[in-house]
């Protein structure tokens, strides 16, 4: 992609505010971290988180410093060690990686060229604000990190009483209908949240809440886990091998708040128990959109969908953001987690994990056929 236009007639000073409230929660978030657990591998499946620092940084020189404003990348190196498609998060580890310490200034330094750049030639409406997000969304994957090596600040997660209210049996009726899906031209969205389009829906049921713990110990005390008729011919080969008997943590799960890090497979199985299914991603965003759904924001909930382009998806601003991992082998999550910024998870906003991961803040949302 070419350098691109800045545009000063969007408040330039209020993203570079906000670029700066972002990293103040960064900061602010790794603050109680010691040196040796940033530098060190906490979970094999995660990136030290020293890492995501250097990442953040050069991210920011990136898109903001060198094709926003076609300045030289401050340290050219570093931005090929810190692209997470040229470093797999297994070598990460023992590659010579910045300190902490070197990180943090890392991040200072990128930052002050980037204010400088805006102050001089305004900020870009869409690479700041995609700059913002992928800070928040890095903070989130931080503390997916944090909380496997059992590092949470004392005040995380929040309590999720809040977010039970109702039932969690699917019983909103949506009629069958043309609906509206994915995010309009007039704001900022990633590219597979477009285009805006329609979908024909039957109509389905859906429950008001997600999940809780409560609904989940019956589904251990029936033998869910132990069932194999419940689970899919991978879910189960998955959960052998694995010998997965609960929910990640499930220990520290209070029995009111919806369940947390559980897999696709897991989400499926308590589905298939329940005599149930999960939401399409489309069923979920539209019943979303209509405000029918308590409970949305504690945490990110499994959809029955794989993750895809919309038709004539254009891969905007790189190919890796998501047109990479379209495919069968990725299942769609909606909502958002206490961990996530409500800046990124809008109704319209997909994630996507692989069906067996469970360090996501992941629980589900029971639908079925109406
Ligand atoms: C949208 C959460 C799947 O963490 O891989 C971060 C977000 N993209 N840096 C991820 C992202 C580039 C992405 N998810
Ligand atoms: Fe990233």
């Amino acid at each position: 992609m070419s350098a691109t236009q800045p545009s000063t007639s969007v408040g330039s000073e209020d993203l570079l505010s906000e670029l700066d409230a972002a990293r103040l929660q960064t900061l602010d978030l790794v603050a109680q971290i010691t040196t040796f657990d940033m530098e060190r591998v906490i979970d094999p499946l995660m990136s030290p988180l020293a890492w995501d620092l250097g990442h953040i940084a050069a991210y920011e020189d990136l898109w903001l410093s060198h094709r926003t404003f076609g300045m030289d990348l401050l340290q050219p190196e570093l931005a090929a060690l810190y692209d997470a498609f040229e470093t797999p998060r297994e070598v990460r580890g023992d590659l010579g990686l910045l300190t902490y310490t070197e990180a943090l200034d890392y991040l200072a330094a990128v930052r002050a060229r980037v204010a400088e750049g805006t102050r001089r030639l305004g900020a870009h409406e869409f690479f700041h604000e995609m700059v913002i997000r992928h800070e928040l969304q890095h903070t989130e994957t931080m503390r997916q990190t944090m909380a496997l090596g059992r590092l949470l600040p004392s005040d995380e997660p929040p309590s999720g009483h809040e977010a039970v209210s109702g039932t969690d049996r699917p019983s909103v009726v949506v009629p069958a209908g043309e609906n509206w899906i994915g995010a309009d031209n007039d704001c900022f969205a990633y590219d597979n949240e477009r285009p805006r389009h329609t979908v024909v829906l039957a109509s389905f049921a859906i429950a008001s809440s997600p999940v809780n713990n409560q609904s989940w110990a019956e589904f251990i005390n029936s033998d869910g886990y132990l069932r194999e008729e419940l689970w899919s011919p991978e879910g189960w080969a998955w959960r052998t091998d694995a010998d997965v008997t609960a929910p990640l943590r499930w220990d520290t799960g209070e029995p009111a708040a919806p369940v947390a890090n559980i897999s696709f497979h897991e989400a499926e199985a308590f589905a298939r128990f329940s005599d149930c299914r999960l939401p399409a991603e489309h069923e979920w965003e539209v019943a979303a959109a209509a405000g029918l759904l308590d409970g949305t924001g504690y945490g990110w909930e499994w959809t029955s969908s794989t993750f895809g382009g919309y038709p004539s998806f254009q891969a905007f601003p790189y190919r890796e953001y998501s047109e990479v991992f379209f495919g069968d082998q990725y299942r769609v999550l909606r909502g958002g987690s206490w961990a996530s910024s409500p800046r990124v998870a809008t109704t319209t906003f997909r994630n996507w994990d692989l069906p067996q991961r469970r360090q996501i803040f992941s629980g589900l949302r029971l639908a079925a056929d109406a």
